[in-house]
């Protein structure tokens, strides 16, 4: 099967190029007019964009004490992509977001708001979002980053809802744009297998729609922290695996419960079960947990990998490929990571009702 958007090289040559190039659009901010309020937002594209650079299970086979057979009955990784070393991320996620745009008939210039969500910016300040609405064009959109580990698309998401539906914004970008390979420990066999570098973006925007992004359900439980965590010394992801694993299926599995009791559905009204994908033993488990069968599971993770907030609209774009997601799917989704933060929702994906902005 196919993978995500493949960077292609003149696509980044061209990012590269316009990322030092002198802006042509002056700065401004944004006075729209508002939108009245108690509209619903909803989804209306989506975009990937996965590096060039595959490495295989055969790479750590040839440099750890690992096999390809432990890491495909382990996790369900087959491969991964990863980023040159050096090589910038906002190039890649700004060719996930003009490819969301794209898919959703917009333009850079309707962007009113850049939510990128992601644990490796290019630099510690000034954060990737802003680089990102450089370079796709969105001159005048507000632009921010969220660090919310695994579970950061689903708060971008949250957050992206919240602001179109109070009005305050009319179009929002969330990308969950990520570069672990530049946390993983090379010589560490149970960390050094699991990730992989990507982008993935979708277009939010109000509509007078049936169910659009409905509310969330997100949690925190810091005493947890320690964990998963990277640290400023290290700089490298530090997991207990199997005690995040046992936390990652209880709370997803109880956040998707309790979201669709807050959406009055059940999880025989679900046509997709969208979970990040860690580890495809981590999604069956939450899935067996729901009731949910296997053929309404989106699973990528055996291309992909962990790459963390891409994971879930790198799946959401691989399920609508893969034929899975049909105008006005309804789509749980479901997220777990450092924190510990999680989150469950449920979507209507691009429902096509009467779009206001
Ligand atoms: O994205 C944020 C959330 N992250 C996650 O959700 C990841 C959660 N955890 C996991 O996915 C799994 O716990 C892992 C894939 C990390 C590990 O799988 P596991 O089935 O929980 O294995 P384990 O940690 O219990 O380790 C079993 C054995 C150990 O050896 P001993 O002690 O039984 O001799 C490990 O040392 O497997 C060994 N091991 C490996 N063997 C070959 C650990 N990593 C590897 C490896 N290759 N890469």
């Amino acid at each position: 099967m196919q993978a995500a958007t493949v960077t292609d090289a003149t696509t980044t040559a061209r990012i590269t190029a316009a990322s030092t190039a002198t802006p042509t659009a002056l700065p401004r901010t944004r006075s729209r007019r508002p939108l009245p309020r108690g509209l619903t937002a909803g989804l209306f594209g989506v975009g990937a964009a996965l590096p060039e650079r595959e490495i295989d299970n055969q790479h750590f086979e040839d440099r750890l004490d690992t096999n390809d057979a432990w890491i495909v009955r382990r996790t369900g990784i087959r491969t991964r992509r990863w980023l040159d070393e050096g090589a910038p991320l906002a190039p890649l996620a700004a060719e996930a977001c003009t490819a969301a745009l794209a898919d959703a008939g917009r333009s850079a210039d309707e962007v009113d708001h850049v939510i990128v969500t992601t644990i490796t910016p290019d630099r510690i300040t000034p954060g990737l979002a802003p680089e990102v609405a450089r370079l796709i064009g969105a001159h005048g959109a507000a632009a921010v980053d969220v660090n919310a580990a695994c579970a950061g698309f689903l708060y971008g998401l949250d957050q992206a809802a919240a602001l179109v539906e109070t009005g305050r914004a009319r179009v929002v970008l969330v990308c969950g744009a990520e570069a672990l390979s530049r946390l993983t420990d090379q010589e560490d066999r149970g960390t050094a297998v699991l990730f992989g570098d990507g982008a993935g973006a979708v277009v939010v925007a109000a509509g007078e729609l049936d169910r659009g992004v409905s509310r969330f359900v997100l949690g925190c439980d810091p005493e947890q922290g320690d964990l998963l965590y990277a640290d400023n010394e290290d700089r490298k992801l530090r997991m207990e695996g199997r005690e995040v694993y046992r936390h990652a299926v209880a709370r997803m599995t109880e956040a998707t419960t309790e979201a669709l009791a807050a959406s009055d559905l059940t999880v025989d009204d679900l046509d997709l079960f969208v979970a990040h994908q860690a580890n495809s033993r981590i999604i069956e488990a939450a899935a067996n947990e729901l009731g949910v069968p296997h053929e309404k599971l989106a699973i990528n993770v055996d291309r992909v990998a962990n790459t963390s907030s891409a994971s879930i609209p790198l799946a959401l774009a691989q399920a609508e490929r893969d034929g899975l997601l049909q105008p006005g799917a309804t789509v749980a989704l479901a997220a777990f990571g450092a924190g510990f933060v999680w989150g469950a929702g449920i979507v209507s994906w691009k429902e096509l009702r009467h779009v206001c902005a």
